[in-house]
């Protein structure tokens, strides 16, 4: 039974030994991404007071330099998890090709790869932003350099992936294989505690995020689904909501029951969500807590990558309603 007073730390020793190769590594490389995590949640809150602080590309009290927030977050991230011995790799959005760790004689065991910074165009505005990571057991043989092959895997090899939300509150959302986990920080004292225990998405849901203004562009049968959300029959019309930051709009459509959409279109036409650092995060954590992830016609987690840093189309959320979307597009291309 869930406890909802347990701390993250409790949390993940007192679940370390579900891991397949469960020798703790694991539980440090999440350890360490919970401390990067508040160290950017700092800064992010930090944000209103850029005219007072200063803006990106000025130089501050200090002396140093003001980062765009996306490069500080992936500053902060790499540095953390470089000073551990469990990662030998990590690709990221900031990042054109993935770096190497050599330390401990190339015998770390994970890569990581991470969007440092979502929904980053939100700051100015006051909202909701994120940082998503995805983890896999290296393919390489340990003692070796990390290669391309160990950051090009299907999502389905996935050991471990989640978010983080800085959101009216922070909190961070994971999976290690067994079911989907949410914990919030209490930011007077720095911890996070189990809020949100075996997370599930509805299977149904009556909320629908896509961005709109893009209509025109969309396939027809992403057209035809959000037709169908307007639709007034049953218990439709669906209701729209679109954050424009992926974590968020996860967020919130994984407790309250929603599908969100980012299609391919006319002028993105393999869509515009990375593969490696956002869909395939997210799409496991979604199947972890029940959910369903597709690119419109096949399963997220099975595509097999063929570079860092490819897009590819995204619907994801409830089972039923990404079901629905499918059906859509499956109806309404060319046949064959
Ligand atoms: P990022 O800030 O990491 O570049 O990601 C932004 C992504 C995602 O978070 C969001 O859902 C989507 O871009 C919004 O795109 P549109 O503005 O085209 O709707
Ligand atoms: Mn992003
Ligand atoms: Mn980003």
């Amino acid at each position: 039974m869930a406890n909802k007073n347990q701390t993250l730390g409790e949390f993940i020793i007192q679940n370390q030994t579900e891991f397949k190769y469960s020798s703790g590594e694991l539980s440090r490389l999440i350890n360490s991404i919970r401390l990067a995590a508040k160290v950017v949640n700092h800064e992010v809150n930090k944000a209103g007071l850029v005219d007072i602080l200063g803006a990106a590309g000025d130089t501050n009290i200090q002396g140093e330099d003001q980062q765009k927030l996306d490069v500080y977050a992936n500053d902060i991230f790499i540095k953390t998890l470089i000073n551990r011995e469990i990662v030998c790799g990590i690709a990221s959005e900031e990042e054109d090709d993935f770096i190497t760790i050599s330390g401990n004689n190339n015998k770390n065991k994970y890569v990581v790869l991470m969007d440092p910074l979502d929904g980053s165009s939100n700051i100015d505005v006051n909202v909701s932003v994120g940082t998503i990571f995805s983890i896999y057991r290296r393919v390489t043989p340990e003692g070796s350099p990390v290669t391309i092959d160990d950051f090009l895997q299907p999502g389905n090899r996935q050991v471990a992936a989640g978010y983080i939300v800085y959101g009216t509150s922070t909190m961070i959302v994971y999976s290690t294989g067994h079911g989907v986990n949410g914990f919030t920080l209490n930011p007077a004292i720095g911890t996070y505690y189990l809020s949100h225990p075996n997370m599930q998405f509805p299977e149904d849901g009556n909320i629908y995020s896509v961005n709109e203004g893009n209509y025109v562009r969309f396939p027809q049968g992403v057209k035809d689904y959000i037709k169908y959300c307007q639709k007034e029959e049953g218990d439709r019309p669906y209701t729209s909501r679109y954050i424009g930051s992926l974590v968020s709009d996860f967020h919130r459509n994984m407790i309250k029951g929603g599908i969100y959409i980012y299609p391919n279109n006319s002028k993105n036409p393999e869509g515009k969500l990375r593969l490696l650092y956002e869909c395939n995060p997210m799409a496991y954590l979604a199947e972890q807590a029940g959910g369903s992830a597709s690119n419109g016609f096949t399963r997220i987690l099975d595509i097999n990558p063929t570079e860092l840093h490819q897009r590819v189309p995204f619907f994801c959320g409830s089972k039923n309603m990404v079901l629905k979307a499918e059906e859509f597009m499956k109806n309404a291309s060319p046949k064959s």
